[in-house]
């Protein structure tokens, strides 16, 4: 074994979109684990939006990385070495390792995966967070009812493509928005949503209708920006607004007062609208129902999913620079080790 091992660190908080040189890359010696320890081997990191956030200064949900800190990010590892009797070596675990080869811990934040249950890898996808902010935003917040409309955005992600499926499992309407044809071609025709539309269509707002005969039930708000904006006329009386994400504004560097703002409220008055923000960890209490739920809807076929890897800890950034403008195609994975499960 080599005694070499290999990490990405934030270097600079970007302005705007992050860029290369806000990362470096550098090597660092094997840990060796102490009294209680594991040594950790990463196969697969995980690249989400939350990490831009991450990577500002700000009031936020969850402290920043520090300048000169390994990137934060959810893992799949192999135990390499153990002296924790809790973990043998060879067992893989769900791990908070970071955007590095090799990591060190004391057992308290790891849970093994079992890799009879299907890829290891959907421990961090399907079978983990994104899975699981789509099933409870959706079923805890949204509530769709069977002949509802749902809309969702970035629908062929990791989050989106959940939340549709889960709707059409609920016997709801399922309206994705992607970015481009190849996008809204596999939401459709694999997914299974009932129609998909092209957030970059200069006609959106008035396709969103076509496609919305009934109006808006459910809107799972995953990007924010333009897409809500065309969204928002839409919404019927006693619509559910579970508020998961914006990435269309993640890179902002100033705030904007979108032109609706001044009717929103007016909106959520006299529409009895309900508008409510979540992290996936306030649900923590729902985890056991959402791994007996999701995983047997993928073992029926009923939940699908896409990865979309990268190979190497050297090709984090890019992938993830890459994830916020839509490069990704489904679930935005590092493969950092070879996973030999
Ligand atoms: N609240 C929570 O606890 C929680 C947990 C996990 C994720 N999230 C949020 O859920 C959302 C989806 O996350 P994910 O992990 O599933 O990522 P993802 O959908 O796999 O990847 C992000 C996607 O966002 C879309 N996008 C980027 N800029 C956009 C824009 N300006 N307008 C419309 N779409 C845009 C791109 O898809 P297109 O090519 O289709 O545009 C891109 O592929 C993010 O907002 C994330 O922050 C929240």
């Amino acid at each position: 074994m080599s005694n070499q091992a290999k990490r990405v660190v934030l270097v600079s908080r970007p302005v705007g979109e992050p860029k290369a040189s806000d990362f470096r890359i550098e090597d660092y010696a094997l840990p060796t684990p102490g009294e209680g320890q594991v040594l950790l081997r990463t196969i697969w990191l995980s690249l989400d939006p939350y990490m831009r956030g991450r990577m500002s200064e700000g009031p936020s949900y969850a402290a920043p990385v520090p300048v000169g800190g390994v990137m934060e990010g959810g893992t799949v590892c192999e135990v390499i070495a153990s002296n924790n009797p809790s973990f043998a070596k060879g067992d893989i675990v769900l791990a908070r390792a970071g955007w590095q080869t090799h990591a060190l811990s004391d057992g308290k934040d790891l849970r093994k995966v079992d890799p009879k249950l299907g890829p290891v890898s959907t421990a961090v996808g399907v079978l983990g967070m994104p899975g699981m902010t789509a099933y409870t935003g959706l079923l805890d917040i949204g509530k769709p009812q069977p002949g509802e409309t749902v809309v969702v955005a970035a629908a062929s992600g990791a989050v989106g493509s959940a939340v549709g499926q889960i709707a059409r499992i609920k016997g709801a309407r399922a309206v994705g928005i992607a970015g481009g044809k190849d996008k809204c071609d596999y939401v459709k025709r694999e997914l299974g949503f009932d129609d998909c539309l092209d957030h970059r269509d200069p006609d959106l707002a008035a396709k969103l209708k076509e496609a919305c005969p009934k109006g808006i039930d459910v809107y799972f708000e995953n990007v924010g920006g333009a897409v809500f904006e065309a969204v928002f006329p839409l919404l019927n009386d006693f619509a559910r607004v579970p508020v998961c994400g914006l990435i269309a504004q993640y890179n902002d560097t100033e705030p904007s007062v979108p032109k609706w703002a001044s009717s929103l409220m007016r909106a959520v008055l006299t529409k009895r609208l309900t508008i409510r923000g979540f992290i996936v960890r306030d649900f923590a209490a729902r985890h056991p129902d959402f791994q007996r739920d999701m995983s047997q809807w993928v073992r029926e076929g009923k939940v699908k999913y896409r990865e979309f890897v990268t190979e190497g800890i050297d090709s984090a950034p890019g992938a993830f620079m890459g994830l916020l403008k839509g490069a990704n195609f489904g679930k935005q994975l590092v493969r950092v080790g070879p996973d030999k499960a």
